[in-house]
């Protein structure tokens, strides 16, 4: 945890692996369809990390990146935006550092945005994602280390075009364990945007198993 906090560059675990795979194989789906209908498209790549991991995986932005311009039916694409946002100037820098080392691709449009916070850039990003138009397939990557950088009132705003789409980080781990902590609603009542989660806390026997989702992955 402290890797995370104080370095630029962090190592990879599996949940990390497993979270770039799922990305992978959805992007791989995502672009072949709507890459091949729309003229246009963009994805948000609003908590974009450095990169890079110390122990040599690309990070999210170039996992998107490398997934377009490595598609078996790339040449029939429309033209892929692609917006990175990150809340650390350290981490942009290393970010800006990486994408060189791609081929140039005149279909693929790469945008790093100044450091900044996602609550406080999100609508200027739809803004710049949809480019005038309300329709234009937007997908958004979230994928913060925390839940109070992401709660469900901002994803709901990423969903307001038409074909917006949004692939997020659940903390399915950190809510089934800490759920029924002391504070913890503090916490996970804004998340929610209300307290109707806590009818849940009460179907929760010891030793049971919860349903899972895509984890937490930080
Ligand atoms: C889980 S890591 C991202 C990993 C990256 N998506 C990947 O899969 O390679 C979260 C990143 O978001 C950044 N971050 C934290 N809070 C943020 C915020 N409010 N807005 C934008 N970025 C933020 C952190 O500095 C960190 O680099």
């Amino acid at each position: 945890m402290e890797e995370l906090q104080e370095q630029t560059v962090w190592r990879s675990d599996p949940h990390t692996q497993v979270k770039h795979l799922v990305y992978r194989h959805y992007l791989q789906c995502w672009m072949a369809k709507i890459l091949q209908t729309f003229r246009e498209a963009t994805i948000v790549d609003a908590f974009a990390g450095p990169g890079v991991y110390t122990d040599g995986p690309p990070g999210s932005s170039l996992v998107v990146a490398k997934t377009f311009l490595e598609h078996t039916a790339h040449r029939r694409f429309g033209k892929l935006n692609l917006i990175c946002l990150e809340e650390r100037p350290d981490r942009v820098e290393e970010l800006k550092r990486q994408f060189p080392k791609l081929p140039p691709s005149p279909q693929l449009n790469i945008s790093v945005q100044p450091p900044g916070k996602f609550a406080d850039q999100q609508s200027q990003l739809s803004m710049l994602a949809h480019r005038g138009r309300a329709d234009t397939p937007v997908l958004w990557l979230i994928d913060p280390f925390d839940l109070k950088s992401a709660p469900f009132s901002l994803i709901r705003q990423c969903l307001t075009g038409s074909r917006d789409e949004v692939l997020f980080t659940l903390f399915t781990n950190e809510l089934h364990r800490f759920c029924q902590r002391e504070n913890f609603d503090k916490a996970v009542t804004p998340y929610f945007g209300g307290n109707h989660w806590q009818v849940a806390t009460s179907e929760r026997r010891p030793g049971g198993c919860p349903v899972n989702a895509l984890g937490h992955a930080g």
